[in-house]
């Protein structure tokens, strides 16, 4: 055993403003303008299951609402708790929620049409439509986007964030297409004209130009007389990037992706999600669909790249460290390039470990690492210094957690003196916008019971498995890693 520095007790709440917060990086843009979509998935539910009308009547308890609604009430909580930011539900007297002024607006006549044309966009022949666009775009067909009068009518500055919600499936197709045809790699170093882009892709003019335009509206391109070319945050859909976002642009524009998020109405009334070829969840699902599975890695390796230099540098030289569920390896391939006199172990699904082994063998890092295809639910092995659970308990229940914690505990308690590192996104307590809170309907789409939890969830969770909190650093990306080490008794 390495003996390991001590760090000083601190939590996220008790950081400073600036080290408190998640450095603000160039891939934000992207990311919220994914995570938008799905926020959208939640203003479907809130419509489709009435709770607006519902809502209208009285302030409720989640509980009430969600028998009045026919839904589970723990996936009602987190529909509203993802739309919050959006002021159209709030918490009155800390237990019920009540429409507010934006949420009343829509209830009302005039937000009827709003009402509507959510319904529309959800309507299976219309959702289906934005994963083709790139081949409607390459095809030279005219693709249309919704109308913006609707947006016009909202008129007050505090629906600003409301119409973002409505603009979102639009702003989506139009990045999903970018990163389809390899747009930020191409207007990076020559910035071209609409007649030449459309050339170049046998595209439609008319419909390049008022993507073009939505992604400008983002920050992601830009337009200097004619010309149109790649802006920083632009940059990072670029494919050649460790870090690149073309991959969970590609990931969220999959038909699956797309599906589960139509059917999220469905998944709040159910407290779970059905998968379309009735698999028992999403990663039999991925089993049984080896090229989503290999996009999936992939994404999730570009998602960690950050994350997984930002780990590099914290691990302790001469120690080993075990990956539970490690995807392909990007985490521990970093520290044992970064760190010559660390070994890995790296724990995964036996049809993910093979992928693992070629990215690492490809590395020239096999040799340090043991790959050991297993379930965490059954076993997780001794002898890490450090074990890392990187946006695994995420995907799982409260009690499917604590499982995998425990068997994460007796592999410390086997070896003596570990630690371990959690990564996750870890809600704020208040209203604020938080990426977290999209990626926590993605949880729900996909994995049902799999949530972003807020701080004390998150600690509680650690302490019923026996662990307690040393530290908690904010990454890259919103996400927070908690530092855990076995509790005293
Ligand atoms: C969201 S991915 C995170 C991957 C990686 N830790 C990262 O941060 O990029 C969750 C991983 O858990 C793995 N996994 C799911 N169920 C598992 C199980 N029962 N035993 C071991 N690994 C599992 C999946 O294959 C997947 O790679």
């Amino acid at each position: 055993m390495t003996s390991l520095p001590p760090f000083p007790t601190r939590r996220v709440d008790d950081l400073g403003p600036k080290e408190g917060r998640s450095p603000a990086g160039p891939r934000d843009d992207v990311q919220r303008i994914i995570g938008t979509v799905w926020d959208f998935s939640a203003l479907l539910v809130f419509d489709e299951l009435n709770m607006i009308g519902h809502l209208a009547d009285e302030p409720l308890t989640v509980d009430e609402l969600a028998e009045r609604c026919g839904a589970h009430s723990g996936a009602l909580r987190r529909v509203l708790r993802t739309l919050e930011p959006y002021d159209l539900a709030r918490l009155r007297w800390g237990e019920r929620w009540a429409l507010t002024a934006i949420g009343t607006f829509l209830h009302d006549d005039t937000g009827e049409a709003i009402r509507r044309y959510v319904r529309k966009r959800a309507e299976p022949h219309r959702w289906q439509e934005v994963p083709t666009w790139p081949e409607q775009v390459t095809e030279g067909r005219r693709v249309t986007p919704s109308s913006r009068r609707l947006r016009r009518g909202l008129g007050a500055s505090a629906s600003i964030r409301l119409s973002d919600l409505l603009d979102s499936v639009d702003d989506f197709g139009a990045l999903f297409v970018a990163a389809q045809l390899g747009l930020a790699d191409r207007l990076a170093s020559t910035p071209m004209c609409i007649e030449e882009l459309t050339t170049e892709y046998g595209a439609d003019g008319k419909t390049l130009s008022w993507m073009l335009q939505r992604l400008i509206s983002h920050g992601l391109f830009t337009r200097k007389g004619d010309l149109y070319a790649t802006r920083p945050a632009g940059e990072t859909l670029q494919q050649d990037r460790a870090d690149s976002m073309r991959l969970a642009v590609l990931m969220n524009g999959q038909m699956l992706w797309w599906e589960m998020l139509r059917r999220l109405p469905d998944t709040v009334r159910l407290g779970a999600p059905t998968l379309p070829d009735g698999s028992s969840s999403t990663y039999a699902y991925l089993a049984a669909h080896p090229d989503i599975l290999a996009r999936f890695q992939a994404f999730m390796a570009a998602r960690t790249y950050p994350v997984a230099r930002w780990l590099a540098a914290e691990a302790a030289p001469g120690s080993t460290v075990v990956d539970v569920g490690g995807g392909h390896g990007t985490v521990l391939a970093e520290i044992l390039q970064a760190q010559p006199t660390c070994r890995g172990v790296l724990l995964e699904r036996p049809d993910v470990i093979l992928a693992a082994r070629d990215s690492l063998a490809g590395r020239g890092l096999l040799e340090r690492c043991t790959l050991m295809a297993g379930d965490f639910f059954a076993e997780v092995p001794a002898g890490g210094d450090t074990y890392i659970l990187g946006s695994v308990l995420h995907n799982w229940s409260d009690d499917h957690a604590r499982r995998i914690l425990k068997r994460v505990r007796e592999a410390m308690m086997r070896t003596g003196g570990s630690r371990l590192w959690c990564i996750d996104a870890l809600l704020p307590f208040n209203d604020e916008p938080h990426p977290g809170r999209s990626l926590d309907m993605r949880m729900l789409s996909l994995f049902g019971a799999g949530q972003e939890r807020t701080r004390r969830e998150y600690e509680a969770l650690l302490a019923d498995a026996g662990l307690t909190v040393r530290r908690q650093i904010r990454l890259p990306h919103a996400l927070t890693m908690t530092e855990a080490v076995i509790a005293a008794r």
